[in-house]
């Protein structure tokens, strides 16, 4: 793929195959590659989601690609980056496919219910401040998933939800270029209304929701998120619960 001509003034590197994007863009951040630097692969031989799991993508499938940012915040406010890749996409995805793309807290990319991909933000810091932050997207495109019995039964690709196959360098593009929109946000003031956006794509939001925390099972109905991207929650008992670590399920509609 050449991203040169896709990304002119970037730095972006292309490898058909690497071990993990993110594990890469880590190793460029501590040779004090700029912020923005851009990795894409065509397969990974050892791609890493959130929680320790496994990402699983065939050859020329998927996107999965990482960025690396150097903003100067603390490291509190890093949620903004899964927010704004996680946006961005679902942005793009809407703009090149016509789907309706949705989040799930606090990670995941939906269409029609089923997780179409996922982000994992890893952070480096001196202190309370980030040194750097490598954001990882991984986006099922033209990839039949039930031949994959791991994912079958919970995820999808763009390709299924569209039943036609989706142009996959024009989709990479046009995500890098939302990501890079919302994050702009971001280092102008307006996160906030990144926050609102995200807000409003998250299918989370409403609904009963049980989270498996460390300190335990949460069970209530998620209000929203906070500046942190905390998801917050009503619980049974009506104390309001922050959560910042979590694997969601969805019970039930309000
Ligand atoms: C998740 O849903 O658990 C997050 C998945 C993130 C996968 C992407 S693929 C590109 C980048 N490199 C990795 O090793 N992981 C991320």
């Amino acid at each position: 793929m050449d991203l040169a001509a896709l990304f002119p003034g970037r730095r972006a590197l292309f490898f058909p195959t690497v071990g993990s994007t993110n594990d890469l863009a880590r190793e460029l951040a501590s040779r004090g590659a700029p912020e923005g630097t851009l990795v894409v692969a065509d397969e990974q031989t050892a791609g890493r989601g959130r929680l320790g799991r496994r990402w699983l993508a065939p050859a020329g499938t998927s996107i999965l690609l990482s960025v690396l940012y150097r903003p100067a915040w603390t490291t509190s406010e890093a949620f903004r980056l899964t927010m704004a890749c996680s946006l961005g996409t679902a942005e793009a995805v809407k703009a090149i496919t016509g789907l309706e793309a949705r989040i799930k807290w606090p990670n995941d990319i939906l269409v029609n219910g089923k997780k179409v991909g996922g982000i994992l933000a890893e952070l480096g810091w001196e202190g309370e401040r980030l040194s750097y932050a490598v954001v990882g997207l991984g986006l099922n495109v033209n990839w039949d998933v039930t031949t994959c019995p791991e994912i079958a039964r919970t995820a999808t690709s763009l390709s299924i939800e569209a039943k036609k196959p989706i142009d996959r360098q024009g989709l990479l593009k046009a995500i890098v270029e939302a990501v890079d929109r919302c994050y702009a946000l971001c280092l102008s003031g307006k996160s906030e209304e990144l926050r609102g956006d995200w807000e409003r794509h998250l299918d989370t939001l409403n609904k009963i929701v049980t989270i498996e925390t460390e300190a335990g099972r949460v069970q209530g109905q998620a209000l929203g998120v906070d500046a942190e991207g905390a998801l917050l929650v009503r619980d049974g008992q009506g104390q309001a619960q922050r959560i910042t670590v979590g694997d969601v399920v969805v019970s039930s509609g309000l």
